[in-house]
């Protein structure tokens, strides 16, 4: 790896639409690892929002290697039953080897949260984290979520708004560019800031929105943004000097235990009428 690069490994988190394609579907598991890390202090605000009780069915949509969906089946209790469905093969394959052996009622289907398999109604409550931003059609997504919760059920989404990214730095410019393309590097990268809009559009009532604020490691922001960088300035947006400064600067902070970067999230719920 030339020094131009994060010490990190180079994946590309934008990718997260299509990881079975990818070269590295490894890149992801590990970075869903960390990240659900760093996010562990969004979790109880999920659940809140989801308003579960003992003996629910629930859906957790984009489940990933599905940490979430064992968390939930606690709750929920042996008279319950959680279905984490992800679209991609290889993170369902290894969410079946980390939790096959689990005695709680849960279940890992592959399946595109744009197009779901189950009856209308068939859930209490569905949720998602950290999903819509990389489906194409977001709506239909939701749609969807809506579709197959009963009446009465709890429909809530983690999502990060990715321009409420914050990283000092010396380099404004630089962090602008930065900031700017990853966000437009997504399919939805302003999904957080959208989401109370689209629930109340989509027929959901009782709508509740939460911002969770989370503070990132350097470890975890080379993670998140080392791939990025690497593909824009093969594409002309950043110079390999003007990524190399911006590097040196926070690896230099995180040195000096100064380094703060933060991302925003909103956690919305609503209910079926
Ligand atoms: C950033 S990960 C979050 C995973 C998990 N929710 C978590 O919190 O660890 C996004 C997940 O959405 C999945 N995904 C992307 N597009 C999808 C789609 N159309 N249908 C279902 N899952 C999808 C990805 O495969 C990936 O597991």
């Amino acid at each position: 790896m030339s020094n131009l690069q994060p010490s990190a490994p180079v994946g590309d988190v934008t990718l997260f639409t299509a990881v079975d394609r990818t070269k590295d579907p490894g890149f992801f598991t590990h970075f869903l690892d960390q990240a659900n890390e760093l996010a562990r202090t969004g979790k109880p605000l999920i659940l809140e929002a989801l308003r579960l009780a003992p003996g629910q069915i629930v859906l957790d949509l984009g489940c990933g290697t599905g940490a979430d969906v064992i968390d939930i089946a606690q709750h929920v209790g042996s008279d319950g039953r959680v279905v984490g469905v992800d679209v991609s093969e290889a993170l369902i394959a290894e969410a079946r080897r980390r939790w096959g052996d689990t005695e709680l009622p849960v279940e890992f289907r592959i399946g595109d949260a744009q197009e779901l398999e189950f009856d209308d109604g068939s859930f209490d409550a569905c949720r998602t984290e950290r999903m819509l931003m990389h489906v194409p059609d977001e709506q239909r997504a939701l749609a969807e979520m809506v579709r197959v919760t009963r009446r009465g059920g709890r429909v809530a989404v983690f999502d990060f708004d990715w321009d409420m990214h914050i990283v000092d730095s010396l380099h404004k410019d630089t962090t602008r560019t930065v900031v700017r393309s990853f966000s437009d590097g997504l399919q939805h990268g302003w999904i957080g800031r959208q989401l109370p809009r689209f629930f109340r559009e989509h027929g959901l009532t009782d709508v509740t929105v939460v911002p969770h604020v989370l503070f990132l490691t350097l470890e975890f922001y080379e993670l998140l943004l080392g791939g990025h960088l690497v593909r824009i300035q093969g594409e002309g947006v950043l110079t390999p000097e003007e990524v190399e400064r911006w590097w040196t600067d926070l690896r230099a902070k995180a040195e000096r235990g100064e380094f703060v970067a933060a991302l925003t999230a909103l956690i919305v719920a609503g209910s079926k009428p």
